[in-house]
C-alpha cells in the first residue's frame, strides 16, 4: 500500500536515518584524515528539504528517525529542524546519535524539542587516548554533556563505543561501568570499513563481539534482554541493572535480514544500505519546481526496489566502499 515501504527481500522500511551535516568538531582516526574536506555548502540540503524528506517518509510510514552526522549539533539551526520533525503526526520516536561535545549547552534544548533517546559516542575514558583518537582535546566537555544529558528525563541513554585492538579493548569493562553506573546503556561496536582512512589498520585493530562478550562475562551475568530498539544491537540485561549492554556485529552476527532502515545523506540522496553503494538522488526531484510530494514519494517508491540484501565487509581487503562513515553517519 501507499503507507509501507516493503523492499524487494520482504522487509519493512520504517525507519530513516539522516545525515545533516558531514562536518564534524572531531577527527577520530577511524573515521576520518585531519586534513578531510567537506562538502560545499551548495551541496548540501536545506533544513527545509531535509523537514520535507522527513516529513514524507513518516507519510509513507516511517515511525522512527535518527539524526546522525557528521556531528548533527555543529549543524546551525538544527533545533529548528529537529521541532518541526518531532512534532510530524504519526512520527513515534526522534532520536540522535551525537559525539557529545555539545550536549552540555544543547541537552535542555533538544528534550526540550522533543528528541526522546540520545546515543553518545565515546571509546575511551582515558583523556590521553581521548585526544589520540579524536584528535581533540575535548573530553572533560564530552562527560559534562553526558552528565548533563543524564539530568533530563531522556527515555533512554546509549554510550557507542567502537572497540579497537590495541587501542581499548582494555576498557570494555570500565565504559561497561561508566554506562551503566550512568543509567545509560551502551554499545560496544565491530569497526565496518568504510573510506579509505590512512594511520589505521583495521584488520589489525578487528575484536569480534564475542570475545567483548567474554570480557564483559567476567564481570557481570548477561542474560538476552527483550530490548528492541528497531537497531542492530543485540541486547543483554546484566545483573541487577536496569540499563543493557548491546553488541553491535556487521562482521560475526550479520542483522541485516532483519534490516528496516534507510539513509539520506547531507546531500539529499537516499541510501539503501550502508554497506553498498545503492543510491538515488533526491535533490532533484527538491529543487524541481514542478515537483511535488507525490514526485518525492514516487521516487522514494522506486529507490527502494535498489535496496540490496545484505553487506559484505572484507577488513583483509581494500575498503570498497569509497564513502566515509561522516557522510552517512554510520
Ligand atoms: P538504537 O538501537 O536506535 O539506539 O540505535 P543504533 O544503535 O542502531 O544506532 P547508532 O546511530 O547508535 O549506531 C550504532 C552503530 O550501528 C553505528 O556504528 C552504525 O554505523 C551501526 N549501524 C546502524 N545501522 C546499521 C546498518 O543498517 N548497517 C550497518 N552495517 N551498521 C549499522
Ligand atoms: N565502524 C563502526 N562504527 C563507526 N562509527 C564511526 N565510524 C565507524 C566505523 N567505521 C561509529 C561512531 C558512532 C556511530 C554512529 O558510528 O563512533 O558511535
Ligand atoms: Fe566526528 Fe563521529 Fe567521525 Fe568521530 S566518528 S570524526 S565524532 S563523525
Amino acid at each position: 500500500s501507499n503507507h509501507t515501504l516493503i523492499d524487494p527481500f520482504g522487509r519493512s522500511i520504517d525507519y530513516l536515518r539522516i545525515s545533516v551535516t558531514d562536518k564534524c568538531d572531531f577527527r577520530c582516526t577511524y573515521c576520518m584524515d585531519e586534513d578531510v574536506t567537506f562538502l560545499p555548502r551548495s551541496h548540501i540540503l536545506t533544513l527545509e528539504e531535509i523537514v520535507t524528506v522527513a516529513q514524507t517518509f513518516v507519510k509513507m510510514g516511517s515511525k522512527k528517525i535518527r539524526i546522525t552526522g557528521g556531528e548533527p549539533l555543529v549543524r546551525k539551526n538544527i533545533l529548528w529542524a529537529l521541532e518541526k520533525i518531532a512534532n510530524t503526526d504519526g512520527l513515534e520516536e526522534l532520536t540522535l546519535t551525537t559525539n557529545g561535545s555539545q550536549l552540555e549547552r544543547m541537552a535542555g534544548s533538544l528534550f526540550n524539542v522533543g528528541v526522546s533517546r540520545i546515543n553518545i559516542s565515546l571509546d575511551t575514558l582515558s583523556r590521553t587516548k581521548f585526544e589520540a583518537l579524536t584528535r581533540r582535546d575535548k573530553f572533560d566537555q564530552v562527560v559534562r554533556g553526558i552528565d548533563k544529558a543524564t539530568q533530563l528525563p531522556f527515555k533512554r541513554l546509549k554510550l557507542n563505543s567502537v572497540i579497537l585492538k590495541n587501542h581499548n579493548d582494555s576498557e570494555i569493562l570500565d565504559l561497561a561501568d561508566f554506562a551503566l553506573h550512568r543509567a545509560m546503556d551502551i554499545s560496544f561496536i565491530e569497526e565496518m570499513p568504510l573510506g579509505v582512512i590512512s594511520h589505521h589498520d583495521r584488520a589489525a585493530a578487528y575484536i569480534s563481539s564475542d570475545d567483548i562478550y567474554t570480557q564483559l562475562s567476567s564481570r557481570y551475568t548477561l542474560e538476552k534482554s527483550n530490548l528492541k530498539t528497531g537497531g542492530p544491537s543485540r541486547y543483554y540485561d546484566v545483573d541487577s541493572f536496569d540499563n543493557k549492554i548491546g553488541l553491535i556485529s556487521p562482521h560475526s552476527h550479520n542483522f541485516c535480514s532483519t534490516c528496516n532502515r534507510v539513509r539520506l545523506t547531507a546531500e539529499g540522496k537516499l541510501l539503501l544500505c550502508l554497506g553498498n553503494e545503492h543510491s538515488m538522488d533526491l535533490k532533484p526531484t527538491l529543487r524541481d519546481k514542478n515537483a511535488n510530494i507525490e514526485t518525492l514519494k514516487a521516487s522514494i517508491h522506486s529507490a527502494l526496489s535498489l535496496k540490496p540484501e545484505r553487506h559484505y565487509f572484507d577488513l583483509n581487503e581494500k575498503p570498497q566502499i569509497l564513502r566515509f562513515m561522516s557522510a552517512t553517519g554510520g
